[in-house]
């Protein structure tokens, strides 16, 4: 099964981030192009940063009503991305009519995938501004679930939660995680995190790293670190 270490570009616009990207001049890192980017760029990020041959997690977390939500996925389908993704919680109509819009005519589709709950969500907020009054990992696996059954490919959630939504989704049911930190670092926003070989170790497919690559003094040894831990190589 693919296994990498996708980058967030989450940069304010096309300057900066391209200056990042021609860091990397012979790597190809897959990359991920989350609202900032794409609310400066608009459609183009994906294009120019396609054209530069990385592969594109765009990451919109669409959540809205079923017809909305099928129409945007629709004009996304004709974008040339390789996953982008949408909010669990808008509920199972909603998933279904995602995976309709977003089939190209020849039938294919980009991955599909559902956040569960932010890696930044604590079990805490989890009851007090969600009034979800259950553990995380059940709510995590519930979401994982619902999405896999209406033919999701996978889920984003934290590196903690992979172990329960393989167990409820099976193994090949992709986990994309977020919330990753080299030991030793910051946490930031960030709650339910943990380290690239930690997140290996656990099963994770992709790692989604941000800061500890995009504000690192050397991002390319830092995005090789990661790579090394996360990938073993
Ligand atoms: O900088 P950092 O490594 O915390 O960046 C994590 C990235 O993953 C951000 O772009 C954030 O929007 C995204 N993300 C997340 N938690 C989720 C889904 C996406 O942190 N559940």
């Amino acid at each position: 099964m693919a296994s990498d270490v996708i980058i967030a570009l989450d940069f304010p616009g096309e300057s900066e981030t391209m200056s990042f990207l021609d860091l990397f001049s012979d790597k190809k890192p897959y990359v991920k192009i989350g609202m900032e980017l794409f609310y400066a760029m608009g459609p183009q990020a994906v294009r120019e940063i396609k054209r530069r041959g990385h592969k594109v997690f765009l990451d919109l977390k669409l959540h809205d009503i079923p017809n909305t939500v099928k129409s945007a996925m629709s004009v996304l389908s004709r974008l040339d991305i390789d996953m982008t993704n949408l909010h669990a919680a808008g509920g199972s109509k909603m998933m279904q009519a995602a995976v309709e819009g977003l089939t190209r005519p020849d039938g294919t589709h980009p991955i599909l995938i559902a956040v569960t709950q932010l890696t930044s969500t604590s079990q805490e907020m989890l009851e007090k501004d969600l009034l979800i009054d259950k553990p995380m990992a059940d709510v995590v696996s519930h979401y994982a679930k619902t999405a896999a059954d209406c033919g999701l490919s996978g889920v984003v959630c934290s590196p903690l939660e992979v172990d329960a939504v393989k167990s409820v989704c099976g193994s090949d049911f992709l986990t994309v995680t977020p919330g990753i930190r080299f030991s030793g670092d910051s946490a930031a926003d960030q709650v339910r995190i943990t380290t690239p070989e930690k997140a290996r170790e656990i099963g994770s497919d992709y790692i989604v790293v941000g800061r500890p690559i995009t504000r690192a003094q050397n991002p390319v040894e830092a995005y090789d670190r990661a790579c090394r831990e996360f990938l073993n190589i």
